[in-house]
């Protein structure tokens, strides 16, 4: 939900103006935050350089849509895809505007979509398992998060290798709403509320357009905001080795993410910064 800096998907220029009343959330949102090509490119990179074979069994926990899974599909005969959520309506819209448009009738054969609690998943076995865009951090306390992570484990190949996203830094405590200029609208994330006792941190996105309508409340978050030091330790009790984090490097025009991550064993004191955690189940 903080912006990356990776291509994106973008409203064709003859398309008619996008207003409150025709935009549809969901392709905003795709618009807006994800990369589903280059991320499934990056994470079978990952991937091989963990395990030293191909990507080619992906769960997608926390799917919404399921777009990241559809182009892990894509990319190769072999590759399958489990995507998990437990929103029919948005599985469903994935259905009909992702699965049906990118995916032939033999690829869909190889991407199946669970309307189900990520606890409750643990086959097919997977070779990696992602939760982006921290949507893990519905898990509020210690006990589920870690529940959650022992979930991956036990769903994994031996080998497999499980990546969660992560985020932080001085600038994600403040009240604040970042806006971000797309073509045809602008994406808004708000920072509502941060409590620095529980780290309880509500979110919301919300989009605005050129006739001065506006979406509010497109996508509204209840999360614990979680740190690198608690997730490596959970990854670590869950039975996780060769944990490591990776870290996002500085674009030094704008002084944002470049969309480059290396392994780091020491982060930087950036004003809000973007980092992946990574960890293998045994061989
Ligand atoms: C922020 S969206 C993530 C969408 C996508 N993964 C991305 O990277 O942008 C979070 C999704 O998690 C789903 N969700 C929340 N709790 C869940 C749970 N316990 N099990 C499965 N899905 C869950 C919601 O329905 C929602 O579609």
């Amino acid at each position: 939900m903080v912006v990356r800096r990776s291509p994106r998907q973008n409203q064709p220029a003859s398309a008619p103006p996008l207003t409150a009343r025709t935009a549809d959330r969901h392709v905003l949102y795709q618009r807006s935050v994800q990369a589903p090509e280059t991320d499934a490119a990056f994470y079978d990179r990952w991937f091989r350089r963990y395990a030293g074979r191909p990507l080619r069994r992906l769960r997608e926990d926390f799917c919404g849509t399921a777009v990241l899974a559809c182009h892990h599909v894509k990319r190769h005969p072999d590759n399958r895809a489990v995507g998990v959520d437990l929103h029919r309506p948005t599985l469903d819209w994935g259905r009909t505007h992702n699965v049906a448009p990118l995916l032939d009738a033999e690829q869909q054969t190889r991407l199946t979509l669970l309307q189900k609690n990520v606890l409750a998943v643990q086959s097919p076995k997977s070779d990696a398992i992602l939760a982006l865009n921290f949507s893990y951090s519905v898990f509020q306390t210690r006990a589920q998060l870690a529940a959650y992570i022992r979930n991956c484990f036990r769903s994994l190949r031996p080998g497999g290798v499980l990546f969660l996203d992560a985020w932080g830094g001085p600038d994600v405590l403040q009240k604040k709403t970042d806006k971000t200029r797309h073509r045809g609208f602008v994406y808004e994330w708000e920072q509502r509320t941060y409590d620095p006792i529980s780290h309880r941190i509500q979110c919301a996105i919300h989009f605005s357009f050129k006739d001065g309508s506006r979406l509010r409340n497109a996508f509204v978050y209840d999360w614990r905001l979680w740190t690198l030091a608690e997730l490596r330790e959970l990854f670590a009790e869950a039975g996780f080795v060769g944990i490591e984090v990776l870290w996002e490097g500085t674009d030094t025009k704008t002084g944002g993410g470049n969309g480059v991550f290396r392994r780091t064993k020491r982060g930087g004191m950036d004003e809000a910064w973007i980092s992946i955690v990574v960890g293998q189940k045994p061989k």
